[in-house]
């Protein structure tokens, strides 16, 4: 057996082999249409849809799964690694994909980078948009306003078009371009995030293919291509078959470390379940076969 399959092997064995709690499916709550959750020491309202996400078809994004509040509470947390290595500032633009219609980490990171792109398929754009107004940072103070008196209210103030937005992208039908980005300065990203992507096989080569080329518009991109864009892959630990898949393709174009579990908020740990790689495109002669 070749070197790098057997990393992959190894990596899959090494993951398994622990006693990994059960997380159920992972959902948050399957059956609330709104759900209040507190991150960071900030409050969020997060609308979501049990009819949409009971409708025939994969619709897996109409209500928020446990990664995605815990991914966003590591990443707002000032003494994360991907701050304390610059490969996060306050100039970075981000790209997520599959961000469900949250939206959350976008709304968690938005203030704190220069620019966040959220993705996913089209039929979350009016549940995520809404996420987006009504969860506006002016005003979002745990003193200032109880859950009910946000439902209540009109939004107080909406992110400036360029900071976070939707951006409909469909792994299989969509090509990436650099108008993903919303400005005309920025033409390609920092740091792109997925959470919660990886469950089923059919899509693993078109989510590792679309990771690899938004961070290939880095290498086109003349004001930034010296620093590589890093692409983050947080997961649940279901089935090992597809974590194996997963990892086998996406260490076809990337450069692979694993996060330490001593650099992650023990919710976030291998031991509830959980796992947060990062990869850095190969070379193109370094692609593997
Ligand atoms: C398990 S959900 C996770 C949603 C969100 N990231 C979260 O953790 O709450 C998987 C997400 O992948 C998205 N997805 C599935 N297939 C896709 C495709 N072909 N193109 C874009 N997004 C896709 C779904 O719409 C869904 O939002």
């Amino acid at each position: 057996m070749a070197f790098p399959p057997l990393l992959d092997r190894l990596e899959t064995f090494l993951l398994y082999s622990q006693d990994i709690p059960s997380q159920n499916l992972g959902f948050v709550d399957p059956k609330a249409t709104t759900l209040d959750l507190s991150i960071a020491g900030k409050d969020y309202v997060i609308h979501q849809s049990p009819t949409i996400l009971n409708r025939p078809g994969s619709t897996t994004g109409a209500v928020v799964w446990k990664i995605t509040p815990l991914v966003a509470d590591w990443l707002a947390a000032s003494d994360n690694p991907l701050w304390n290595s610059g490969i996060l500032s306050s100039s970075s633009g981000v790209l997520e994909l599959g961000c469900g219609i949250s939206g959350l980490v976008g709304l968690v990171l938005a203030p704190l980078v220069a620019r966040y792109t959220l993705t996913d398929q089209s039929y979350v754009a009016k549940l995520v948009e809404k996420n987006i107004v009504e969860n506006s940072p002016l005003g979002n103070s745990k003193q200032t306003k109880t859950s009910a008196q946000k439902r209540k209210s009109k939004p107080s103030a909406v992110y400036p078009k360029a900071e976070l937005r939707f951006v409909p992208l469909d792994w299989e039908l969509d090509e990436v371009t650099p108008s993903l980005t919303g400005s005309d300065k920025a033409k390609s990203f920092d740091v792109v995030i997925a959470c919660d992507c990886i469950y089923n096989d059919t899509l693993i080569q078109p989510l590792v293919q679309t990771c690899a080329d938004v961070c290939r518009l880095r290498a086109s991109d003349k004001n930034s291509a010296d620093k590589p864009a890093v692409c983050l892959v947080a997961q649940q630990l279901r089935d090992p078959e597809i974590f194996e898949s997963w990892i086998k393709e996406f260490s076809r174009y990337f450069r692979t470390w694993r996060i330490p579990d001593n650099a992650l908020t023990e919710g976030l740990r291998s031991n509830p379940g959980f796992v947060v790689h990062l990869g850095i495109l190969r070379d193109a002669a370094e692609t593997r076969n």
